[in-house]
């Protein structure tokens, strides 16, 4: 299975702030915003993963990520030259698979908690597609799922404006093959993008989506407008300043999955001991934790 990180777009709800620096490299706490989905992807088990994002913002991620290889992981970059929908990387990873499975997630989207991590290696080669559902107090900016009275779902919307149910889809997506041939029959929605709940929808009609609740004890936190942006740092900060323990932390996450040593880590650390991020990163070599301390 390959990842693919989605961190094109505009970013035009948090504008004047996102006019000159991608949304996903903006700081959530005391790490750029990219290093969360990145986290989740790597505790998930992928090793390659291809970023897709603006000409523009390309040569930022490259600089702050490089090649992968200092993660032990494969990264590559592919540029999505307007933002046309979340569904058209699919389109624009199709070489990349090579008719692979993919995990495709959103550079925007940050989850947190119990398990997370070895919970979403099961899920590293789907039949049909596997996505998850998370309550949300206002479900109308996101794609919703709805459940008929035995938990079945029944269909899956796109920004309702009356929502059928409030667990929204969070932007994080399992799917085999198929997915690459239905997002090249897709047609783009009112609003000009492939849907991406257009390719859920497609995986429903042909009985193969499975649809995870996420437990209330995982956070999904959005970062679409400044407040959230404001609230995902202190949630950030929040945890990490009471267990000690960093969330999204990319180096920590390489190093517990076994894709970098003690002498790599190191290494990483050196330049990043003015921040306070180094000594973290050297804390963990002498921290005796058991391996369920990390979190994506
Ligand atoms: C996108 C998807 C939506 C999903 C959301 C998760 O919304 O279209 O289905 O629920 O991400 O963050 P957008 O970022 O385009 O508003």
């Amino acid at each position: 299975m390959r990842g693919i990180i989605l961190a094109g777009g505009t970013g035009s709800r948090l504008w004047p702030v996102t006019h000159s620096i991608s949304k996903q490299l903006l700081p959530v706490f005391d790490k750029p915003m990219v290093y969360y989905p990145l986290t989740t992807l790597i505790m998930a088990g992928m090793r390659e993963i291809l970023l897709v994002t603006t000409p523009y913002d390309l040569p930022g991620f490259r600089r702050l990520l490089g090649d992968g290889s200092h993660l032990g992981i494969q990264l590559d970059y592919m540029v999505q030259e307007e933002p046309k929908g979340i569904a058209q990387g699919l389109l624009l990873g199709a070489d990349f698979l090579e008719d692979e499975p993919v995990a495709l997630i959103l550079g925007d989207n940050i989850f947190h908690g119990g398990n997370l991590g070895s919970g979403l290696c099961e899920h590293t080669d789907p039949e049909g597609g596997r996505i998850f559902a998370y309550p949300v107090d206002d479900p109308t900016a996101y794609g919703v799922v709805e459940f008929d009275e035995k938990g079945v779902v029944v269909s899956i919307e796109e920004k309702p404006l009356v929502p059928k149910s409030r667990y929204a889809v969070p932007g994080l997506y399992f799917y085999d093959h198929k997915a690459v041939k239905f997002a090249r029959d897709l047609v783009p929605s009112d609003r000009g993008e492939l849907e991406i709940s257009a390719i859920n929808s497609a995986y429903l009609r042909e009985g193969e989506l499975t649809v995870t609740v996420l437990d209330r004890g995982t956070a999904w936190l959005d970062t679409g407008t400044f407040s959230a942006m404001v609230q995902a740092s202190e949630y950030v900060r929040v945890i990490e300043e009471r267990q000690g323990l960093k969330i999204g932390c990319v180096e920590e996450a390489a190093w517990r999955c076994g894709l970098i040593g003690d002498r790599e880590l190191r290494e990483l650390s050196r330049p990043l001991l003015r921040s306070g991020y180094g000594r973290y990163l050297l804390g963990l070599l002498d921290d005796p934790s058991d391996e369920e301390a990390v979190r994506p």
